[in-house]
């Protein structure tokens, strides 16, 4: 976890969004309905910027591909096992400070293998 303080951006208007880059990654806080939201910009597809999409509600439409992602979660409506990492935002006078978690895991590959004995019947 990472803390950032940025000055004078405070008053970032409904409906807008704005991009900082915090250890080389790129972060978008949107202004929801009043309420500040931060996500990573990078598209779980393919790295479109977030916070270039169209927002309606807390969604947010990918304007590479139109993936969706919901800001508050950090998940992708189109598809369970993508997300992005979501961070907390507060506003502190003008300044707004960024708390920045760590890069979201990575859903694990699924594999069964067993290494039990089948059953076996005798007749
Ligand atoms: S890069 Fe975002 S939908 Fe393809």
């Amino acid at each position: 976890m990472e803390i950032v303080r940025l000055q004078g951006v405070g008053g970032l208007p409904p409906g807008e969004s704005l991009v900082v880059e915090v250890s080389g990654r790129a972060i978008a806080i949107f202004n929801v309905e009043g309420e500040l939201l931060a996500i990573d910009n990078a598209c779980p597809h393919r790295g479109g910027p977030l916070a270039s999409g169209e927002i309606c509600g807390e969604i947010v439409t990918c304007p590479w591909h139109g993936w969706q992602m919901d800001i508050r979660t950090g998940a992708c409506v189109n598809g369970p096992l993508a997300r992005v990492a979501t961070h907390r935002v507060l506003v502190d006078g003008a300044d707004l400070l960024l708390v920045v978690r760590r890069q979201p895991e990575r859903a694990p590959a699924i594999r069964q293998e067993s290494t039990a004995e089948p059953d076996r019947k005798t007749i």
